[in-house]
């Protein structure tokens, strides 16, 4: 037991102790040196326990209450609950179906991904009307790694066990189920994963032939799978009896030679040792029984009396990377210390000589200690075979040999990154990998170099469309998790930056598998969820509604459109993932939201005349840019102010390329096809000819310029049927000159009359029934730029102590030019800006 961190249970024996009394102290110091009989059982820091499919939690046979696997944390919600009331077991008696490649994922915490986690599979394929569950072939990987491959559940209950030690960085393991083709099916009937105590498994384990190399890459790195857990002479210990919840079974199928061993049953403590086996690697029911040599029976056989091996056989399934085979070992039989001495073997292999448990269990009787070996090549495959035999140097009278308990493992494969593995995958000579990794950072230094030349002569060229030269996961640029990407269909947009494609599983993480709490709002494309990617960028993750055509080619246009652009006024793109046919779009998050939530009907803080005016001219900014900006003008067709997005300090962007299409792609004025966007915002000779121009972006922001003014909806049915229609209601009195009837009550008397004058004009210009008698979008900013101005003059005037001056007197604008009159020096201005 580690000293510094004295289960919880322990200080429960001690009174509560908010004074630091010294004795309390130097006992609490002494508490691990000290066998207590009921010592707490080991609590895991993460501990999931599903039953899968079920409508209420159960508790299992030992005890523990298993949850119903919430779709939360799911990755699809293409699965089916199934039920039967047949099964004895209650976690048996419902399982969860995936027809389609499917994951969970479990948030892990540090202590999971430094001591490793256990994960068991129950599986029961019980008789269903609808789904022969006998049929389901399927595989399982965690963290990147095969569990199983191919498999079909036996006809009765089948429990899979494996240790995974997930890679430090990981914040979550990711278990998935895929069907092995298209029309099978995966199912799993319950799950428990929780964190394993600390050196569960370690990486030392001795290689068996002795001469054959250390396992490579370590232990660690793989997944291990149990296939035996044997309580040797003892009986069946069920999760009830067990520390970490296991079965050990007995041992006599497995014995080779049962007239040559006996069973020992000790009744007395076992002293478990100050840092070695502990009561998690296994319980006093495993250390407490064992078998030991039967002189007495082997002198009726041809055997020497005091000479022979007890044996026994295991079958093993075939294995890539070997197996671990774990013995128990406890000296219960011998009465004083530095009696036994014995051999084992291992598949015939000497694999430990004159044991001698007296020496390496801390010279105390009754306690425990463990070996792990390595077997690499199983030569008799199929199985393995582990003896003990009396040591030469035990006396004759004396010789014996135990065993307590085997544990078998499968070494399946890694749990880690293919660039590390690959890394370690060339024992070379030291000295040729010095010479290696020299000549590799000169080719490095060289290859920056020539980068940063590269770079510094694109920037040279702003002409050229500096494409997105980053990613923001780059050490998890083409992981592991290929195997994911792999059941995804092929892309069929070409041209998608893949630069920008970002691993499912890092969505899963970065919005807590699509937490509702994270969603952040929803539109035609799907739902928006916040997140936050590993390296702390908080992003709007768009989750594409699966399967909908018209959103697939959305999805890839505004891939390609978005990909292209970086504009301070456009939100920018920071990912997308294709992965299990999911349509996903990453953003830079927008602190504030939409600027209509800033408008009305929330209880944002209300927005001052010259913060309207600001944000309307970001977005006019980010519009002109998409308009002019670019080599092909690209038009938004959706311009609304739920399409504004504000950050942290106000700056507006323009979001939502989803409608939008490369307009001079075909060489046009003009792009025909299917009307689209927002009602109340349309323009009505777009709607009328279905012909768009650039223009029709400018009459949505002259909509969006009266919602800003109104603080009020564009269409409010509420409203006697002459105000339903706000661009109708506001350009009636615009028309009459009195605007400020109508304006947001807020801002009563807080706008400069010219400020406000001039901006309903360039309302009214944007709003005009014909495209060509609107404003290009670069006008329009000019104006609004005016606009400001004017109101600024009049703030600064106010306030310079002239108190007396009310807002309608203003000072000649002499230093502020009306736009109208200098609309091209502006334009060439607004190009600058756009880089
Ligand atoms: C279920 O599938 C298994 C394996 O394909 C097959 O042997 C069995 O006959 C099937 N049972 C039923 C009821 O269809
Ligand atoms: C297992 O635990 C139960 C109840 O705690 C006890 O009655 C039983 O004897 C135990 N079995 C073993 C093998 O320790
Ligand atoms: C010898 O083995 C037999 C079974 O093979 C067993 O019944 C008997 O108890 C054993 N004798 C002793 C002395 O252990
Ligand atoms: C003596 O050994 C034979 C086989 O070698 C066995 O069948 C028999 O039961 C043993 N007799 C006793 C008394 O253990
Ligand atoms: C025990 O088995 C090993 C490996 O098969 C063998 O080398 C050894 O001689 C055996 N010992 C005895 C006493 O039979
Ligand atoms: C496997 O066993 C055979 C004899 O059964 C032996 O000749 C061969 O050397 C063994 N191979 C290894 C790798 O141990």
């Amino acid at each position: 037991m580690d000293p510094t961190s004295p289960p919880p249970s322990s200080s429960s024996t001690l009174p509560p102790k908010p004074p630091p009394n010294p004795f309390l102290l130097l006992l609490l110091l002494l508490l691990p040196f000290f066998p207590l009989p009921s010592l707490a059982a080991f609590t895991p820091a993460d501990n999931y326990l599903f039953v899968c499919g079920a409508a209420a939690s159960v508790a299992s046979a030992d005890g523990r209450i298993f949850r119903p696997d919430s779709s939360a944390t799911l990755s699809t919600r293409r699965s089916s609950s199934l039920s039967s009331p047949s099964p004895s077991s209650p976690l048996l008696r419902s399982a969860r179906l995936f027809p389609r490649p499917s994951a969970y994922s479990f948030p892990l915490s540090p202590s999971s991904t430094a001591n490793g986690l256990l994960l068991r599979l129950h599986f029961l394929p019980f008789p269903h009307p609808s789904f022969n569950l006998s049929a389901a072939l399927f595989s399982v990987f965690a963290a990147g790694s095969p569990l199983l491959s191919r498999f079909s559940a036996p006809p009765s209950p089948l429990l899979k066990e494996f240790f995974i030690k997930p890679p430090s960085s990981s914040l979550s393991l990711l278990l998935s189920f895929t069907p092995s083709f298209p029309s099978s099916f995966a199912f799993v009937n319950a799950i428990e994963l929780f964190s394993a105590p600390n050196n569960l498994f370690s990486d030392t384990a001795t290689p068996i032939p002795l001469s054959s190399p250390s396992p490579s890459p370590p232990l660690s790195r793989h997944a291990l799978e149990t296939l035996h857990r044997i309580n040797v002479g003892g009986p069946l210990v069920t999760p009830t009896n067990d520390t970490l919840w296991r079965t050990w079974n007995p041992d006599p199928q497995f014995l080779d030679t049962p007239f040559l061993a006996k069973v020992v049953d000790f009744t007395g403590q076992i002293n478990y040792p100050v840092g070695g086996a502990t009561r998690e690697v296994a319980p006093e029911t495993v250390y407490g029984t064992a078998r030991e040599m039967d002189k007495g029976n082997s002198s009726n056989s041809s055997l020497p009396s005091n000479s022979f091996n007890i044996t026994w056989t295991f079958p093993v399934s075939s294995s890539i990377h070997g197996y671990l085979v774990r013995l128990h070992f406890c000296d219960i039989v011998s009465k004083a210390l530095n009696e036994l001495y014995f051999d084992v073997y291992i598949n015939s292999y000497s694999a430990c000589k004159d044991l001698d448990l007296s020496a390496l269990a801390g010279f105390t009787l009754a306690s425990p200690y463990y070996m792990d070996f390595v077997v690499m090549h199983s030569n008799n495959s199929g199985r393995i075979q582990v003896s003990v035999g009396p040591s030469e140097r035990s006396l004759a009278w004396k010789s014996n040999a135990i065993l307590n308990g085997v544990e078998i493992l499968n070494i399946r494969g890694v749990v880690s990154f293919p660039r590390e593995e690959k890394r370690k995958k060339y024992p070379a000579v030291v000295l040729m990998s010095v010479l290696g990794s020299l000549l590799l950072v000169c080719v490095l230094i060289v290859l920056i170099v020539v980068m940063l030349r590269c770079r510094r002569q694109k920037k040279e060229r702003p002409e050229l469309q500096e494409s997105v030269t980053w990613s923001p996961l780059p050490v998890f640029r083409g992981s592991s998790y290929s195997r994911l990407t792999e059941l995804s269909s092929a892309s069929p947009a070409t041209n998608l930056n893949l630069r920008l494609k970002i691993p499912f599983f890092e969505i899963l993480l970065a919005t807590n598998n699509f937490n509702e709490n994270a969603q952040i709002g929803s539109g035609g494309f799907g739902k928006v969820y916040k997140g936050v990617l590993r390296d702390g960028t908080k992003v709007a993750v768009k989750r594409g509604v699966r399967g909908s055509q018209q959103g697939l080619g959305e999805f890839q246009t505004e891939i390609v459109v978005l990909s292209k652009i970086r504009h301070r006024h456009l939100v920018s793109l920071i990912g997308y993932c294709e992965e299990q046919s999911e349509m996903i779009l990453v953003y830079e998050f927008m602190e504030k939201g939409p600027l209509r939530e800033h408008l009305y009907g929330s209880s944002h803080p209300c927005l001052s005349w010259k913060q309207r005016l600001e944000i309307c001219i970001g977005s006019a900014r980010g519009l002109h840019y998409l308009h002019t900006g670019c080599a092909q003008g690209i038009i938004h067709r959706d311009v609304k102010s739920s399409n504004i997005l504000l950050d942290e300090n106000y700056t507006a962007k323009v979001a939502d390329f989803g409608l939008s299409k490369l307009g001079s792609q075909l060489n046009q004025t003009h792009v025909s096809t299917g009307v689209k966007g927002s009602f109340g915002y349309l323009d009505p000779e777009y709607f009328k000819t279905q012909q768009l121009t650039d223009k029709s972006d400018v009459y949505s922001f002259g909509v969006v310029l009266l919602e800003v003014l109104c603080a009020r909806p564009v269409i409010d049915q509420s409203l006697p049927w002459e105000q339903v229609n706000l661009a109708e209601w506001a350009m009636l009195w615009q028309k009459k000159g009195q605007i400020e009837r109508v304006i947001d009550p807020s801002l009563k008397g807080k706008i400069d009359r010219r400020s406000l004058r001039k901006f309903g004009e360039t309302v009214e210009k944007c709003l005009a029934q014909y495209g060509i008698d609107r404003p290009a979008m670069g006008d329009v900013l000019w104006n609004l730029e005016y606009v400001l101005q004017l109101h600024e003059k009049a703030m600064q005037r106010e306030q310079s102590g002239d108190s007396t001056n009310s807002s309608s007197h203003v000072a000649s604008p002499r230093v502020i030019h009306d736009p109208s009159s200098s609309m091209t020096a502006g334009r060439n201005d607004s190009m600058a800006e756009a880089s």
